[in-house]
């Protein structure tokens, strides 16, 4: 079942708040240069998986092997260190900070190291969201949600990932703001960056990846390419409601 090249490889992964099991024993990979999705319901455990993988809480069982090295047990800080970024839920960005500081929090493992590098990419990061550029000394707690999500990106961008992983990004935002963030995350994409996407919006999430998790009760139901769950009628009744019917 797995494959050699994989990025990240999470085996047998649960958690557990006291007698709650959040994520029971789930298995997924993320391959060099994919794109793969986390679609499920609320309370499915998503958050939970992601948190457990980024090092933020401490897994009850199971492994997470990333770039061929245990991350099981690391800090969250050592396993950004290791190139595996995280988009939290909610953007937990810093509201009474400036764009420009929260950009730095970052590059923080890097500042002072490569401040070179650090600059080089925030220009590169600020290139891609031109909205972030224009209000770079103001508070961000000042921006609107889309910006405040392009901050958050940007933010998991400056520890220069080889692996973004994303939970929720349209959480509260319009359609229209949605529009302009999933391609950001395709062309990162194209350029080798690989991404997990947690997404709530399964019909956004299904078109931009290529292999999708389906998370429910804490298991993976299922997974497979996201062309042909998108046309499975499990998934269109459960995640894609009215939209995804004939
Ligand atoms: N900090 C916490 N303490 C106790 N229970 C939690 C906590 N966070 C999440 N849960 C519970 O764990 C389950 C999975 O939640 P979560 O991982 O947030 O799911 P999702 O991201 O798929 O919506 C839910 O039943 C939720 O109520
Ligand atoms: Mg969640």
């Amino acid at each position: 079942m797995s494959t050699p090249g994989a990025l990240l490889k999470v085996a047998g992964l649960s958690v557990s708040y006291g007698r709650i099991e959040a994520v029971r024993g789930i298995d997924l990979e993320v391959g060099a240069g994919e794109f793969v999705g986390i679609i499920g319901s609320n309370g499915a455990g998503k958050t939970s998986a992601l948190r457990a993988i980024a090092g933020v809480l401490a897994p009850a069982a199971g492994t997470v092997t990333f770039d061929g090295q245990a991350l099981t047990g690391l800090p969250s800080h050592a396993i950004v260190g290791r190139g595996l970024a995280m988009v939290p839920e909610g953007r937990l960005i810093f509201a009474d900070q400036t764009v420009e500081d929260n950009l730095e929090l970052g590059a923080y493992t890097r500042v002072g190291k490569d401040d070179a590098g650090v600059r080089q990419d925030m220009d590169r990061v600020l290139g891609l969201f031109p909205r972030l550029r224009e209000r770079y000394a103001q508070l961000a707690g000042s921006l609107s949600g889309g910006e405040q999500q392009m901050l958050a990106i940007a933010r998991g961008l400056l520890s220069r990932p080889k692996l973004l992983v994303v939970d929720e990004l349209s959480l509260g935002l319009a359609p229209k703001i949605l529009e302009t963030l999933f391609p950001v995350l395709v062309d990162l994409n194209r350029q080798g960056l690989s991404i997990l996407l947690v997404e709530q919006m399964a019909s956004y999430a299904l078109q931009v990846t290529r292999r999708t998790y389906v998370m429910e009760n804490g298991r993976i139901l299922m997974h497979g390419p996201s062309a042909e769950l998108a046309g499975d009628q499990r998934v269109l009744d459960a995640y894609l409601g009215r939209q995804g019917r004939h």
